[in-house]
């Protein structure tokens, strides 16, 4: 057909890369329907108003052409082709919808939460990813998150604040992720090409082949909304088991990544300052002094409170306990987001930037990463302590 080939140019126009599979082909053509559907009649309407326009002007001294009130056979022709044209364009569309939003049904649940401003994407074992990847040196950096070719997925997505749109551009569906109920939808991943790149992600790695989906948010939500974006990774089956199945023991390294990810927009690490206090120990301005260690003055409290393990998980659990004075304290929770072994990496990494953490002191991070003062020695050396509540 003509149209196919006129079509290579507009798909290029409309589409910023190929769509992923099969069902999603369907929504392409019918985007590229309706356009050579607008652009036919458009240029027939157009065509004929000027025609017609000219045809029958006004000429002086010339009287009007007479015109039949009815004709039949136009009429109806008027009216049964672009009906049908919409009942065609509604099946069209609704197939397509209805091959989206349904499942296979043994897909593979992606649990999804949008946050300002970002995605946390959980598997059904639990695991959340940590890797990152800029899209150019030095860029910002964006969570990665491997799923394996040719599979099924189910998106069940919820927000934790406001509302965002999970958007895959690859996928051309956007769906709204909102507080207070769960939306979703199924796509499947192709089998990769023979000729797909090939990539490592950790140094000493294992490069195997891949293909990259971008993650947007489509629905304005915030100072951050066009930094809001994740990369979906397709790979091989046994990658990405490997990847699914690493529990990621918590270390500083772990905690950097979940840094990047999570708080880097609010929180710098160099000692500047931000929508939040940076994160670097010893870092003074605004008559305050920052970093794990280091004394906070904060709003309400005449007295300045420790920055110790506690406080820290207090502030990333419950931010608005204890805001640091001059900030706004609109941070949003992270209770239910980062789980134990990810907040305890989170401190390791945060009581590493400070030359008052406790792995400066022993070399060791993994005294359970909060700090022993010198708390009181016990005063029972005897171990009788079990029972001293029964004597008395
Ligand atoms: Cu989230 Cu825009």
């Amino acid at each position: 057909m003509m149209t196919l080939a006129l079509n290579a140019p507009f798909q290029d126009l409309f589409f910023r890369g190929d769509s992923l599979t099969e069902t999603v082909e369907s929504t392409d053509g019918l985007f590229m329907f309706l356009w050579w559907h607008s652009v036919f009649w458009f240029v027939l309407l157009m065509g004929l108003t000027a025609y017609f326009v000219i045809r029958y002007r006004r000429v002086p001294g010339k009287p009007a052409e007479p015109s039949r009130s009815h004709n039949l056979l136009l009429e109806t022709f008027w009216t049964v082709v672009p009906s049908s044209i919409l009942v065609l364009i509604f099946l069209w569309g609704f197939w397509g919808y209805i091959d989206k939003v349904v499942p296979e049904g043994d897909a593979m649940e992606l649990s999804v939460t949008g946050y300002k401003w970002g995605w946390t994407v959980r598997f059904p074992n639990g695991f959340e990813t940590t890797d990152t990847a800029a899209i150019d040196e030095g860029g910002r950096k964006f969570p990665v998150i491997l799923l394996p070719e040719d599979t099924d997925f189910r998106l069940r997505m919820n927000s934790s604040d406001v509302i965002h749109s999970f958007w895959i551009p690859d996928l051309r569906v956007k769906m709204d992720v909102m507080p207070n109920r769960y939306t979703g939808y199924g796509f499947s991943t192709p089998a990769l090409e023979d000729d797909a790149p090939t990539i490592r992600m950790k140094e000493d790695g294992p490069t195997f082949q891949y293909r990259d989906m971008w993650v947007f948010c489509a629905e304005y939500c915030g100072d951050f909304h066009a930094e809001m974006a994740a990369i979906f990774r397709i790979v091989p089956r046994p990658v990405f088991d490997q990847w699914v199945n690493d529990a990621g023991e918590p270390s500083i390294d772990v905690g950097r990544q979940i840094w990047q990810i999570r708080c880097a927009t609010c929180h710098t690490i160099d000692g500047s300052s931000l929508t939040g206090p940076t994160w670097l120990g010893g870092a003074e301005y605004q008559g305050n002094v920052y970093g794990y260690g280091y004394p906070a003055n904060i709003d309400g409290y005449d007295e300045p409170v420790d920055r110790d393990a506690d406080y820290f998980r207090e502030s990333v659990l419950v931010p608005g306990a204890k805001v640091v004075s001059g900030y706004p304290g609109n941070m949003p929770s992270f209770d239910g987001q980062l789980n134990d072994s990810q907040l305890e990496a989170l401190l390791l990494f945060y009581q590493s930037l400070s030359d008052r953490g406790p792995s400066l002191d022993d070399g060791a991070p993994d005294d359970e990463g909060s700090e022993n003062p010198p708390e009181t020695p016990d005063e029972n050396p005897d171990e009788s302590s079990d029972d001293t509540a029964a004597q008395s």
